[in-house]
């Protein structure tokens, strides 16, 4: 239960255990042609949704190199370990970076980019790049708040790593005006690492008309040319296409509604269980993601909790990052999920505190909180 790579469907594994096909075949075409349209609907987007062969980081710097620059000035929200990627990506392509920060389990407030990009009167402001659900922390950042911001603007476009997001919460591309999209195989798609996709409006195509950073791999000009012909430009990760195929059928079937109200439902029982067996949520619950609950225990090494979970019930959860090392522990609920995993994460933890003499709460009261929400929820 980390939050990426999630856990993969064995419908969805056994897809991929096929030999390769030819990447410029008919078969192969009609992969890219299905897999391109069912994007589309789970970005709930008309615009262009171009599938790399790459992790998620690929199509965060695709987002950027293929929409600005030299010397372009950006703004950044930074609230952890992948806010902070952005700010790495954006100073490797040389952009006059401007970073707005909050504190890790923070979320960024939308009054401060409102403030700078008002500030902004002769529009030397080309973006405004962040993180939506912020993985190191479990917080998710306001999105839509902080893109009416920039529509406020006029001139800059949003770009949003929804790498933890798309596919666990409500994201409605075009009707909130998102610019960029990126986001990666190996978490709500439910399918193994390795390939990344990109959401561009047609604001991010005009952009893109003025862009000058280097590009070649990640040039999606290449990209958009060869989807419109059911294609890819170079090799791509067959396989993982025949994968995407499956699990984004499965998706269409449970259905976009189902699957953010089944996150919400996981989130909260996770949450409300961690409260009530007396430990402390890192991030406040109102601006909880939908995909991982990190988890602050006081006086408690958070690695000796988790190592234990690992040891005697065989779940792996992922560890804090960074400065949090030993002092959070994170849940992941994103993707292939279902109330039995959220019931045997809280049982185990519960268990666990019991066992090391840290239970704080009546033996129980965690599971039974987290049992009557997923009943009734
Ligand atoms: C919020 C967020 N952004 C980006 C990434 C992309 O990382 P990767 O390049 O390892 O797929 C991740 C992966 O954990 C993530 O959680």
């Amino acid at each position: 239960m980390i939050p990426g790579p999630t856990p993969v469907p064995e419908n969805v594994l056994s897809c991929m255990s096929k030999h390769p096909i030819g990447h410029r075949s008919g078969d192969f075409q009609e992969i890219v042609q299905k897999t391109t349209e069912q994007l589309k609907w789970l970005h709930q987007t008309k615009a262009d949704v171009l599938t790399i062969t790459g992790s998620g980081t690929a199509a965060m710097e695709a987002g950027i190199i293929n929409t600005l620059s030299k010397g372009d000035q950006v703004i950044c929200g930074d609230n952890g370990k992948f806010g902070e990627r952005w700010v790495k990506v954006a100073k490797a392509y040389g952009l006059d970076v401007k970073v707005i920060k909050a504190d890790w389990g923070q979320q960024l407030d939308p009054d401060e980019f409102k403030r700078i990009l008002e500030k902004d009167t002769d529009k030397q402001i080309k973006a405004v790049i962040l993180t939506h659900s912020e993985t190191s922390t479990g917080v998710i950042n306001d999105l839509q708040a902080i893109n009416n911001e920039v529509k406020n603007h006029g001139k800059a476009i949003t770009i949003a790593d929804c790498v933890t997001s798309l596919g666990a919460c409500n994201i409605p591309m075009d009707d909130w005006g998102i610019d960029v999209i990126a986001s990666g195989s190996q978490k709500g798609y439910m399918i193994p690492p390795g390939l990344s996709f990109v959401a561009m409006s047609k604001r991010a195509w005009d952009a893109n008309s003025k862009s000058d950073l280097p590009k070649f791999y990640l040039d999606l000009n290449q990209y958009l040319k060869t989807v419109n012909k059911n294609s890819n430009p170079f090799t791509p990760a067959i396989n993982l296409y025949f994968a995407l195929e499956e699990s984004l059928t499965m998706m269409q079937n449970e259905g976009l509604n189902n699957i953010f109200s089944r996150h919400a439902r996981h989130q909260k029982a996770t949450q409300e269980g961690i409260k009530a067996m007396g430990l402390n949520l890192f991030a406040k619950e109102e601006f909880g993601s939908p995909a991982i609950t990190a988890v602050h225990p006081e006086n408690i090494d958070a690695e000796s909790i988790r190592k234990s979970i690992k040891n005697n019930f065989d779940i792996l959860l992922a560890g804090g990052q960074d400065h949090l090392k030993g002092k959070i522990f994170r849940i992941g609920h994103l993707g292939f999920v279902n109330d039995r995993d959220i019931i045997s994460v809280i049982s185990a933890l519960e268990s666990t505190l019991d066992k090391m003499g840290q239970l704080k709460a009546p033996s129980g009261k965690g599971i039974s909180k987290a049992i009557s929400i997923l009943n009734n929820a």
